[in-house]
């Protein structure tokens, strides 16, 4: 069909090189999906990357992304663990540990995934996957069943008791061997806000009356 402008002779050409670009040759469809595909990985877990530039030594890099991937998977299972006693939750407290729980679980998934990246970061590979998860971390696996608040008060502070001990000795471990982004990691972010975490839930656990004093 031949276009139409306000110069008659112009849209005649312009249609005629249209039919010429086209003529005789068919576009070539590249909008197929390629799916189900599969290769090797290109990445072995438990590795780094050898020639990373910046500046730091592959078997300190190594033994970084090890402690990480540790306070990595037991993160990821006090996270959920505060998502399963944000849903389970019962009894007279249960409006403000609903919401403090939700607001640990959010700061604790923000700690994920800043961990999992300073891994990449070093050239080495996270966890990343439940079952990984699960293989991996020191933290007990709680009941499927539901507990009584300061029952699972006692396990999120037993969890962030376990974090806190490797923690402070992976973040040494990262100071001695001059890797400094590790150290910072671990001491500004993981221990400064479970140590905050743990002020907030252990509070719940002090006995005293509500109404009528001693
Ligand atoms: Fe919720």
């Amino acid at each position: 069909m031949q276009t139409k402008t306000k110069n008659g002779s112009r849209g005649q050409n312009t249609a005629a090189l249209d039919q010429d670009k086209n003529k005789g040759t068919a576009i070539a469809d590249r909008s197929e999906f390629l799916l189900h595909q599969n290769a090797t990985p290109i990445q072995q877990f438990g590795t780094v990357r050898q020639h990373l530039p910046i500046g730091i030594d592959e078997d300190v890099r190594k033994s970084s992304v090890d402690a990480l991937n540790q306070v990595l998977v037991d993160t990821m299972t006090l996270r959920d663990l505060y998502k399963k006693h944000h849903w389970q939750l019962t009894g007279p407290t249960f409006y403000q540990l609903h919401l403090l729980f939700d607001k640990h679980f959010g700061e604790q998934s923000e700690l994920v995934d800043e961990i999992a990246e300073r891994i990449q970061a070093l050239g080495g590979i996270s966890f990343a996957m439940a079952p990984d998860v699960a293989e991996n971390t020191r933290i007990a696996r709680p009941p499927k069943d539901r507990e009584e608040a300061p029952v699972q008060i006692s396990r999120l502070l037993d969890a962030h008791e376990i974090i806190l001990r490797e923690c402070r000795e992976f973040a040494k471990q990262a100071d001695d061997q001059g890797d400094d982004g590790t150290n910072d990691l671990l001491v500004s972010d993981v221990i400064r806000t479970n140590e905050a975490q743990v002020w907030f839930i252990s509070e719940h656990l002090v006995d005293v009356p509500l109404v009528k004093a001693d």
